[in-house]
């Protein structure tokens, strides 16, 4: 089978380096991908844009492709589904319907809260002046969010009323383009967050191992949010009883709603939860597709062909599949930035040092590379994620640094604390 992958990050290398381990694969076409899957056996990439729907409709179609996967949402969330669909692809990823779980954060609290899923209180305003009486009513700490796609750079959690404000003011002028026709005020949730990521067929739904990111910059959780600076698998945080919890009150009940509207959602259901100290859980948002750089430390421990699923998911007949079979262990991967992410950086520094960190037993996914004349260089904030399994969570965080020790590029800046958490004890 030959197979086209949409995306060129990090997560989008490890979907890659997953579907390579089957024979079954026997060429994948990654668009536009990276300085990963550019050198990779099997594969190669495609300069196209990933919202070029009929562009790599006619690719697949003149080359043999069967199966398109797509890595990021807004793809998904412009319809790639519905058009690649419609052209006779089988495509892994919701239609555009159901895209809108991530892609309107209003749309996805009214599902949430028809389906009775718990969730923070909100309110979602269309002008500002009502939304800033709102927050002086309310008081802070409390979450202003734009409703839609905002790369990651919608949500303003506000300790003061005039942040909270400014907030507002940000997204009503504009400042996240059409993300910005309605805000969403959340009541400031605390505790450790969870990745629950799920396969669905949009009838079937079973969560992957439960993964922890790291979102901001800086060491103990401070500084600015980021796309991910490290991450690990499983979270214990997120037990056996927690995560049977999690599949009947959130991701039963996320699918039942999906269908009721008419909406077939087939791909990754991707649940942000947050626990709170006393163990009780709600959903943050929901996202359309693999978590990125959760992927990278989910896939390195799934024993199913990553395939199987997939097809299982496209083709609706998940629930017949057996339970997926996961490796005894633990990942961990660290993410290589560059310097001055997640604000302005350099691009176009050489990487040195990937093939003795891989001697060193990690397997390095590229995130912002490309090839220049046959040499690695930099070309994006998160360069390189450096991931490393064990035979505990210690271990393989330990192999990540391990690994991580011979990178070298120009500015090159990461985390030394990522699992500090598990690796302190303190879950
Ligand atoms: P979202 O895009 O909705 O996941 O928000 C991005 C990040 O903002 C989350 O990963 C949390 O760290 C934080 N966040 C979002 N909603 C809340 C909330 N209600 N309470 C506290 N933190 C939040
Ligand atoms: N790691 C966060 C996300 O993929 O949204």
């Amino acid at each position: 089978m030959k197979v086209l992958v949409v995306g060129n990050g990090g997560r989008e290398h490890a979907l890659v380096w997953k579907l390579l381990q089957s024979k079954q694969i026997e060429q994948i076409v990654c668009v536009p991908g990276n300085g990963g899957t550019a050198i990779m056996e099997r594969c190669q990439n495609l300069p196209l844009a990933v919202d070029d729907f009929e562009g790599m409709s006619q690719y697949a179609l003149k080359n043999g492709i069967s199966l398109v996967v797509v890595g990021p949402e807004v793809p998904l969330a412009k319809g790639i589904t519905d058009y690649l669909q419609a052209k006779g692809l089988m495509v892994f990823g919701p239609v555009k319907a159901g895209a809108q779980i991530e892609a309107s954060k209003a749309w996805a609290k009214a599902l949430m809260q028809e389906a009775k899923i718990p969730t923070a209180q909100f309110a979602v305003f269309t002008e500002a002046v009502a939304a800033k009486s709102y927050v002086k009513a309310r008081g802070t700490p409390i979450v202003v969010k734009a409703d839609g796609l905002a790369a990651g750079k919608g949500v303003t959690v506000a300790e003061t009323v005039e942040q909270a404000q400014s907030a507002i003011d940000a997204i009503f002028q504009g400042q996240f383009g059409s993300a910005g026709q309605f805000v969403v005020i959340e009541e400031c949730l605390i505790g450790q967050e969870v990745s629950v990521l799920a396969l669905t067929d949009g009838l079937t739904i079973r969560p992957l191992l439960p993964a922890q990111d790291h979102k901001r910059i800086g060491e103990g959780d401070t500084g600015e949010n980021t796309g991910g600076m490290g991450a690990y698998s499983p979270a214990p945080i997120a037990t056996p009883e927690l995560m049977a919890r999690v599949q009947t009150e959130v991701l039963d009940k996320a699918i039942a709603t999906l269908r009721a509207k008419g909406i077939d959602y087939r791909g990754v259901l991707y649940a942000g939860l947050m626990i709170a100290p006393d163990g009780n859980f709600k959903v943050l948002e929901f996202n359309c597709r693999f978590g990125d750089p959760e992927t990278q430390v989910i896939l390195p421990l799934l024993a199913t062909p990553l395939e199987e699923l997939i097809l299982a998911c496209v083709q609706q007949r998940l629930g017949e599949l057996p339970p997926i079979a996961w490796k005894e262990g633990a990942s961990a991967t660290v993410v290589a930035a560059s310097g001055g992410y997640p604000g302005e950086y350099e691009k176009g520094q050489v990487i040195t040092g990937i093939p003795e960190a891989e001697a060193a037993g990690v397997t390095v996914f590229h995130a912002g590379t490309k090839l220049n004349q046959q040499q690695v260089v930099t070309d994006g904030g998160r360069v390189l994620n450096v991931t490393g399994v064990g035979e505990n969570l210690e271990q393989a965080i330990a192999q990540a640094y391990a690994g991580i020790k011979h990178i070298q590029f120009e500015g090159i800046y990461y985390r030394k604390d990522i699992g500090y958490r598990v690796a302190n004890g303190k879950q």
